[in-house]
């Protein structure tokens, strides 16, 4: 994790005492709402991808097309996070149907991916399986997405809106400083691999700011892809060099399981908090859910009577909560039963409620588990609105920094270490100190529990699109952010709010530095908290605000990550 900038971190205290009086109501429309934006907005972690996208728009594409230029540029200029090796999830809203969508492009676990895989000779998980090299990855999903988008929601052929990833892939772009320091602490994994190696070390040493990286490989595959759709990935000519480079590292892929990967189409979670109605991630994510719980738990109090400490508290004390029940209930759908209903209901949030001590903090052991480590930075998040309504939410990832480290020899393709996100040893926390049981259990095709939380949430007067990486504490940056719009700020301010988290094991509150003052710390230790309040930061949240009364579209990117972009488009422009 990566210290605060101190300038960032003084903007970050005073914007956090905007949030935490969560005084304002959502605003009101003074005038009957617009029905359609003003123009179009991108926010997304990487400049290049916000601008692929802008261009796709003024060709003549709708959201989904630019969401396959953004995603598709993002995976070639962001490998840290994200990439054609991974998956992700993308939260559609088609303004002429009104209907929402929502892809689940997660990986999927591969037939030979058994449990006893992962651990090491005394019987524990061995992280050098469950994140490194061939056994950590599963079967991608990114590009099966990028296919269905363009193919059933986008106007313009795939090829085109792939066109600026293949250019920026072959003629290179400038390295940046987080790609530099990622590449340093993935080192001695990424150096293992002969496909890695031809990549970042194509100049004899690891990619420094300002050198250009560049990716011919990752062209041509792009390329496939382009002309061939589905097959020009999973089957031919890249499949068989995926299948080939896994197998040679000692792991253990068939052809037939990869021409087997699906993108799920389902239905997202829905739920009211005060004047929104949320649209977000519904499992295999956990994200969904989890808002769910956590805002059905506080919207019981008027959280802008409480002084911060308290507003802290049952605000953490509600995570607790959520984050107990992701790890026991959640899991891919198609494989195990989850409770979405109950664990939404507002009823078993009032029973929730009414576990919480209004100023003794509960121990999460004796909501039952066991305690877990760290956490990081990676995944990448982007939001998309169109001068006709439409919406994208994306959120995409290889897992860990750089995934597996493992680049496909002759595809330039590096694959994701996403079987680390199963439990793949029952009540054992993983990279994120996050465990699981039965219901997160690996199975051949199964799709492994993800934080990822692509969301939409809309009042009468407001449309706002938000997401971000952060492994599992994605949910808690959403649900801030959520808090942040719903307390009136701009979706600048909502980016760059300093973040708190609880996920029920370790039973402690991280704060990044500044987050909470003196006196909110002391306050929330007496209640029986344990405080680290001087983290450094996290996460990456790109988001959109579409007013509907002012006629007015906005873009917020995370101040965090210095490369990342936010911009709106004129509806003239295109
Ligand atoms: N790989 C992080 C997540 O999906 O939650």
């Amino acid at each position: 994790m990566n210290p605060p900038r101190p300038h960032v971190a003084a903007a970050l205290g005073a914007l956090f005492s905007l949030l935490l009086p969560f005084a304002a109501p959502a605003a009101t429309p003074a005038a009957a709402p617009a029905a359609h934006p003003p123009g179009a907005a991108i926010a997304s972690a990487h400049a290049l991808a916000t601008d692929a996208g802008l261009d796709i728009l003024r060709e003549g594409g709708n959201a989904f097309d630019a969401a396959v230029a953004v995603s598709s540029v993002l995976s070639v200029v962001e490998p840290i996070s994200s990439g054609l090796g991974g998956g992700g999830f993308f939260l559609l809203h088609d303004a002429r149907t009104g209907k929402d969508t929502f892809l689940d492009a997660r990986e999927m676990s591969p037939e030979a991916a058994t449990p006893e895989r992962y651990l090491d000779k005394d019987g524990n998980l061995d992280p050098d399986k469950s994140e490194n090299g061939p056994w950590s990855a599963g079967l991608p999903g990114l590009p099966a997405a990028l296919v269905e988008l363009a193919s059933k929601h986008g106007r313009l052929p795939l090829a085109r809106s792939l066109a600026p990833a293949i250019r920026i892939a072959r003629e290179g772009f400038p390295v940046y400083a987080r790609l530099e320091r990622g590449y340093a602490s993935r080192r001695e994994v990424m150096e293992r691999y002969p496909g890695t190696r031809a990549v970042f070390l194509a100049d004899g040493d690891p990619p420094k700011v300002g050198e250009t990286l560049r990716q011919p490989e990752l062209a041509r595959t792009l390329e496939l892809l382009a002309e061939k759709g589905f097959d020009g990935f999973y089957r031919g000519e890249t499949a068989r060099k995926l299948v080939a480079s896994v197998n040679a590292e000692g792991g253990k892929w068939t052809a037939a399981e990869l021409a087997a990967y699906h993108v799920r189409e389902r239905e997202p979670i829905r739920f009211r908090y005060r004047d929104w109605d949320i649209t977000t991630a519904p499992p295999t994510s956990s994200g969904g859910v989890a808002l769910a719980e956590i805002l059905n738990i506080v919207s019981g109090w008027n959280l802008q009577e409480l002084d911060a400490a308290h507003r802290t508290h049952l605000l953490v004390e509600a995570m607790r909560r959520a984050y107990r029940d992701r790890t026991i209930y959640l899991g891919d759908p198609d494989f195990t039963r989850v409770p979405v209903a109950r664990l939404t209901s507002a009823d078993y949030a009032a029973g929730l409620r009414a576990t919480i001590h209004p100023d003794k903090a509960t121990p999460s052991e004796l909501l039952s588990g066991k305690p877990a480590p760290l956490e990081d930075d990676e995944t990448t998040h982007f939001s998309i609105i169109d001068a006709d309504g439409n919406i994208v939410s994306a959120t995409q990832t290889v897992n860990l920094l750089y995934g597996s480290g493992l680049v496909a020899e002759g595809t330039g393709v590096l694959l994701n270490d996403e079987m680390d996100d199963f439990a793949l040893k029952p009540g054992t926390p993983n990279a994120f100190g996050v465990m699981g049981f039965e219901a997160n259990a690996p199975k051949p095709g199964k799709r492994m529990l993800s934080s990822m939380t692509p969301t939409i949430m809309a009042s009468p007067s407001k449309v706002a699109v938000l997401g971000a990486p952060g492994g599992s504490r994605i949910i808690t940056e959403v649900l801030l952010g959520i808090l942040g719009y719903d307390a009136g700020l701009s979706a600048q301010e909502v980016a760059a709010l300093p973040r708190i988290h609880h996920q029920w094991m370790p039973d402690v509150i991280s704060a990044e530095k500044g987050a909470l003052d003196a006196d909110t710390v002391k306050a929330l230790e007496a209640m029986g908290h344990t405080v680290n309040a001087a983290e450094g930061t996290w996460g990456n949240l790109q988001t959109v605000a579409w007013d509907r009364a002012a006629g007015t579209l906005e873009g917020g990117t995370d101040p965090r990550n210095p490369v990342g972009k936010a911009a709106t488009l004129e509806a003239t422009e295109r």
